[in-house]
C-alpha cells in the first residue's frame, strides 16, 4: 500500500513538472510573438523616430549655440528576444511580455554619442524641457559608473505618441555617453561574452583601468575645449 502511494506521488510530481515545464514554453512562445508582433514594433519604431527627431533639433539648437556638431551619432534598436529573455532570467522574472514591458527599461532604446562630457548634460536639459517627453528615471553613471567601469547617462524616458484617438506615452531608454565611453563599452560587451570564469577577475581588473584612463581622456579633452573656448 505505501510503495503505491509513493509511486502515486512521484507520478503526479512529474506530472505537475511536465505542465510547469509546458505553462513556461507556451509564456516564452508568447512573449516571443508579442516580441515580434506589429503592435510593440511599430509603436516601438515610433517612439525611436520621433526621440532620433528630438535628438536632431537639440543638436541644431546647441549648434547654433556652440557653432560645433554636439550629437555625433545616434542609433535606435528594439531588443531582440534573446536578450530580453536572457535579462528576464538575470533579474530572476517569468518570461512574460507584460513583466518584460514592465521591468526592463531598454526593450526600445537609443544611443546618443556627445562629443564631450559636458554636452551629454546639456543634451539632458533639453530632454527634460520637451513638454511630450517625461523623465522616468536618470541614471548617471559618469558621476557614479558602475563597478564594472562603465559610465554613460541613462534617461528612462516616456515619449507621447499621437494616435488617431488618444496619446500613449511609451517607454524608452536614452543612453548618452562620449566617443571615448562607447568605445570602452563596445569592447567590454564583446569581452563579457567572450570571457570564461578563468582569469575573469584579472579581465575584470583590467577593464576597470582601461575605464579610468577613458574617464581621464574625456576630462582633459574637456579642459582644451575650455580653454581654446575662452581664445
Ligand atoms: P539593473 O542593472 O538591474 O539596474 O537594470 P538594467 O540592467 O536594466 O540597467 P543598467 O542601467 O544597469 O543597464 C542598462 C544598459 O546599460 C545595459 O543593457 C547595457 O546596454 C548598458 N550597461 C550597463 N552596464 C554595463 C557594463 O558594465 N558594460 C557594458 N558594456 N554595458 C553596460
Ligand atoms: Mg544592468
Amino acid at each position: 500500500m505505501n510503495s503505491y502511494i509513493t509511486v502515486r506521488n512521484s507520478q503526479r510530481l512529474i506530472y505537475r513538472r511536465i505542465e510547469d515545464e509546458r505553462q513556461k514554453l507556451k509564456k516564452q512562445e508568447l512573449l516571443k510573438n508579442m516580441l515580434a508582433g506589429s503592435e510593440f514594433s511599430l509603436k516601438g519604431n515610433c517612439a525611436i523616430s520621433l526621440l532620433l527627431t528630438k535628438l536632431d533639433i537639440i543638436n541644431t539648437i546647441l549648434m547654433m549655440e556652440s557653432g560645433r556638431s554636439v550629437i555625433q551619432q545616434k542609433t535606435g534598436r528594439l531588443k531582440e528576444y534573446d536578450s530580453v529573455c536572457k535579462k528576464l532570467e538575470k533579474k530572476g522574472l517569468d518570461f512574460d511580455f507584460a513583466i518584460a514591458l514592465e521591468k526592463i527599461n531598454d526593450l526600445i532604446g537609443v544611443r546618443a554619442v556627445c562629443a564631450y562630457v559636458d554636452d551629454i548634460y546639456r543634451v539632458a536639459d533639453l530632454i527634460e524641457k520637451q513638454k511630450d517627453i517625461k523623465i522616468i528615471k536618470k541614471k548617471d553613471y559618469i558621476r557614479e559608473p558602475k563597478k564594472s567601469g562603465y559610465q554613460s547617462l541613462h534617461l528612462i524616458l516616456e515619449v507621447a505618441i499621437a494616435f488617431q484617438n488618444e496619446t500613449q506615452w511609451i517607454k524608452i531608454e536614452l543612453q548618452l555617453r562620449t566617443a571615448a565611453m562607447d568605445y570602452w563599452a563596445n569592447l567590454d560587451h564583446q569581452l563579457r561574452y567572450k570571457r570564461g570564469r578563468k582569469e575573469a577577475h584579472v579581465i575584470d581588473e583590467e577593464l576597470q583601468q582601461c575605464a579610468a584612463v577613458i574617464s581621464s581622456l574625456d576630462q582633459k579633452m574637456l579642459k582644451i575645449r575650455k580653454k581654446i573656448d575662452k581664445i
